[in-house]
């Protein structure tokens, strides 16, 4: 079986996905936002004795595929690290490679986006890219403006500390221009001044290879992420794997600081009763 034959539009769906889908709706919440570190196509390629970029192209596989399986779940926002900030120093070669992988992926899939009613969305310095990345992004992002199903986001020339950065020195500015006080200045302030600012924070975050890290990602958002990291490199990572993170995710206790869902009343009752006794 190719590659291409595996990612399948919504009628060409098979009855044992359609399946297994309704198995992950039913065993829990799905995340209203997934965000993904793409890793690994480089090893992965490497591994079979190909140059990096072949990686890169098989990766576009995985994209579509996990794309379709959220917007098929009800998820409602998909964000991809696809291109960081740091990546610009790779060899030229081979970040030529990759964005003319890019301007051809917009082409190839821009119908079939806009026809699964996927809105594309950009965060990160798009104005880096070369012109040609930047005009097919335009043409797409306008393609599918009005879509509603899911929010898919390419972050790209992305990186977390310039985020935080460019908020940063935007509040400054509206400091000076006397539009806000030094103590207005919240985390819904700073959310909103952020290249993120109408998503909510991601529920989960895969990142794939097996790397413990968080590379410059959304430092900001993830906060209160749940981590899901699994040695599978990027180019292997399909929607069966997606399931499997998603169950994972629907096992945590999401606590945010607080104690054990239900405890907090009835904790702060006891110690009420501790003091008066
Ligand atoms: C992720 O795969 C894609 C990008 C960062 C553009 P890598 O290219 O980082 O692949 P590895 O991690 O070196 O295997
Ligand atoms: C993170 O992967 C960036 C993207 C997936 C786009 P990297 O391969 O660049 O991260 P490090 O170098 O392993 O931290
Ligand atoms: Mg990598």
């Amino acid at each position: 079986m190719s590659l291409k034959s595996l990612s399948l539009t919504d009628n060409q769906q098979t009855e044992e996905d359609k399946k297994l889908q309704q198995q992950v709706k039913s065993s829990g919440a799905i995340p209203k936002h997934i965000a993904v570190i793409m890793d690994g196509n480089g090893r992965w390629a490497q591994k079979k004795g190909n140059i990096r970029l072949f990686g890169h192209k098989a990766g576009v596989e995985s994209v579509r595929d996990i794309t379709e399986s959220c917007a098929q779940l009800g998820v409602e926002y998909l964000t991809l690290y696809a291109f960081s900030t740091e990546n610009w120093n790779r060899p030229s070669a081979e970040i030529n490679g990759l964005m003319r992988l890019l301007v051809q992926t917009l082409r190839n899939e821009a119908e079939r986006l806009n026809k699964n009613d996927i809105k594309l969305v950009t965060i990160g310095q798009t104005e880096r890219l070369p012109g040609k990345c930047q005009q097919m992004l335009e043409e797409v992002i306008e393609l599918t403006a009005d879509n509603k199903r899911m929010q898919l986001c390419l972050a790209l020339s992305y990186s977390g500390r310039w985020d935080i950065k460019e908020a940063v020195k935007n509040i400054a500015k509206e400091v000076e221009k006397g539009n806000i006080t030094p103590d207005q200045i919240d985390d819904d302030l700073i959310g909103s001044f952020l290249s993120t600012a109408s998503v909510p924070d991601p529920d989960l975050i895969i990142r794939t290879s097996g790397e413990f890290r968080i590379s410059n990602f959304l430092l900001w958002q993830l906060a209160y992420s749940e981590l899901y990291i699994t040695e599978t490199y990027w180019p292997d990572f399909r929607r069966d794997e997606l399931y499997q993170a998603i169950f994972s995710f629907q096992k945590r206790d999401r606590r945010y600081g607080k104690v054990k869902n239900g405890h907090n009343k009835s904790m702060s009752a006891s110690v009420i009763n501790q003091i008066r006794s």
